[in-house]
């Protein structure tokens, strides 16, 4: 069995993964976290040089991720917080955009995706990655309500920002994911469209569970 969960920043995919696959005793596998890995990796290593391809493709290449629990190992350093960063959040999408990067995410997301039963979340889950899952979601939500949402876990963790300027964040990045060559943010023809604007994570859940529970009948 294999979840694919797909869509735009703030749209809820990461906190309704994790309740699904709690739920149905699978695996979460969260490749937004790689993504984040790979871009703070190059923040500690290059600086703040985005446009040097070759150097973070070799950063790629030699940057081990690890999952534990709810836990993120880069190179086994604990990075769970440090990927949440804003500023790793910008550059995520200035990695993800490298092919050499991407195919090495997906080669190992896929050899994961063999001996687990997945609910995976990203931008191309059940185009490129799992193309065969048997279920596909694209969650979608307003963008303001998306931005709100960030703010409100920003605020929690001290990092306050402006609503505005997380809006224009969001709204950025998700124009380079639905803009790249690469792996772009796409809704799949056989994707499950789920507008969260307005709705709770619990009537999202019981949305998608209707859903997963036909199939798995
Ligand atoms: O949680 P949020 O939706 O804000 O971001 P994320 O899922 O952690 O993904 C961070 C960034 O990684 C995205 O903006 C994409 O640029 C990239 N990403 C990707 O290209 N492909 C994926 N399968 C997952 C994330
Ligand atoms: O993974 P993605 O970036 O799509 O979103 P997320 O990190 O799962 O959700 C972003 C924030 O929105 C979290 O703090 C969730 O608790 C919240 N959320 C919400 O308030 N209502 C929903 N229906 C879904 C998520």
């Amino acid at each position: 069995m294999q979840i694919a969960i797909d869509g735009p920043a703030g749209a809820g995919k990461s906190t309704i993964a994790k309740k699904i696959a709690a739920a149905y005793n699978m695996t979460y596998l969260d490749t937004g976290a790689m993504y984040r890995c790979i871009a703070h990796c190059v923040l500690n290593q290059i600086g703040d040089r985005f446009d040097n391809e070759d150097d973070i493709i070799k950063i790629a290449q030699s940057t081990v991720i690890r999952f534990e629990g709810n836990q993120v190992f880069c190179n086994e350093k604990d990075v769970t917080q440090e990927i949440r960063t804003p500023l790793v959040s910008r550059h995520t999408s200035d990695v993800a955009r490298i092919k050499a990067v991407r195919d090495l995410m997906v080669a190992q997301q896929r050899e994961y995706a063999k001996d687990h039963e997945v609910v995976m979340d990203g931008r191309d889950i059940g185009s490129v990655v799992l193309p065969d899952a048997q279920v596909k979601f694209f969650l979608d939500a307003d963008v303001l309500e998306r931005a709100k949402r960030r703010k409100i876990e920003l605020d929690e963790k001290g990092n306050g920002k402006a609503l505005a300027e997380i809006k224009n964040d969001i709204e950025k990045r998700d124009t380079n994911d639905r803009n790249r060559s690469e792996g772009p943010l796409v809704k799949v023809a056989d994707a499950i469209v789920v507008d969260t604007t307005g709705k709770s994570i619990e009537e999202v859940y019981q949305e998608m569970k209707t859903y997963i529970d036909e199939v798995c009948r």
